[in-house]
């Protein structure tokens, strides 16, 4: 067995494609029931690699909402962003045609932020792709936090932040208000790895807590040129069957619009997972 793939004992393989984040699973039919045992595997392998990489599934929309109920309640989609899939209730579909312009998700975010509660987990299934182009980053952020000082990181685990989906709903047009602001901590700890994780992001955070815009901005700006590095990302190209699995506490992710012709069709799934803790880390 190469060093680099861990092969579980009922059969799946884990594949790392970098160090600090994403894994391919391999050796698997996602149509199919799971055992409970490999579901917890594939639930390990998110927690230490962050998003995990799916090839060559075939699964039409009930498979696909059975798979989500293994790992967590589906949430239903925000009807004013992206409503559900007709004929289904928790399956929203993420799509670009080629008379669009912008794509959805095309600026590093983390989904859910802006919720009081957010979600853990996202699940995204390949229908259509365009010729080439269209792949999708995600970034550790988890790692962007352990590259910042002992006395940056003692700072920040003090402090809040204020996230809005304001920016979002007006470049997507939906004519609708948008949420009221959510206050999160801008380091959270996973409440599985345990690991401290920077929660802010460019599409949603405003500011922090307490602090004005202009205030907040130095410093989110020093915070999210340094989760760009590209040791700390890893990179998707997409086909039509491919299914990524992302943790949302641990990760950020960025759509690329680098295509003009040709459709690209997601069905995106949200699920519950356990919470992250609210309270401030006052510790040194
Ligand atoms: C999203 O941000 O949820 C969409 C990601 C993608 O389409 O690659």
């Amino acid at each position: 067995m190469s060093a680099v793939m861990e092969r579980q004992a009922v059969g799946i393989e884990v594949v790392p494609v970098t160090t600090h984040v994403g894994a391919e699973i391999r050796n698997i039919d996602l149509s199919q029931p799971q055992s409970a045992e490999v579901i917890r595997q594939i639930r390990a392998a998110l927690v230490q690699h962050g998003v995990v990489f799916f090839r060559n599934q075939s699964l039409d929309s009930a498979q696909y909402e059975a798979l989500a109920h293994a790992f967590g309640k589906p949430v239903r989609p925000n009807s004013g962003i992206i409503p559900a899939l007709a004929g289904t209730t928790v399956i929203a579909e993420v799509r670009k045609d080629p008379d669009m312009g912008r794509n959805v998700g095309g600026s590093w975010h983390t989904d859910q932020v802006y919720r009081p509660n957010p979600s853990w987990g996202t699940m995204l299934l390949c229908r259509e792709v365009p010729t080439f182009g269209g792949d999708t980053l995600w970034a550790s952020m988890s790692a962007a936090y352990d590259r910042l000082s002992p006395g940056l990181q003692k700072t920040l685990r003090g402090l809040r932040a204020v996230h809005s989906n304001a920016n979002v709903q007006s470049r997507m047009n939906t004519g609708r208000a948008p949420d009221p602001d959510v206050v999160h901590p801008v380091v959270i700890r996973h409440p599985e790895s345990g690991r401290h994780i920077l929660y802010v992001s460019p599409s949603y955070t405003r500011h922090f807590e307490g602090w004005t815009e202009e205030e907040s901005k130095p410093l989110l700006d020093y915070l999210y040129q340094q989760s760009q590095h590209p040791e700390i990302f890893c990179r998707f190209h997409w086909e039509k069957g491919s299914l990524a699995f992302w943790d949302n506490y641990h990760t950020w992710h960025f759509a690329v619009n680098d295509y003009e012709a040709g459709e690209r069709v997601m069905h995106r799934i949200v699920v519950e997972g356990p919470p992250f803790d609210r309270e401030l880390e006052t510790g040194a």
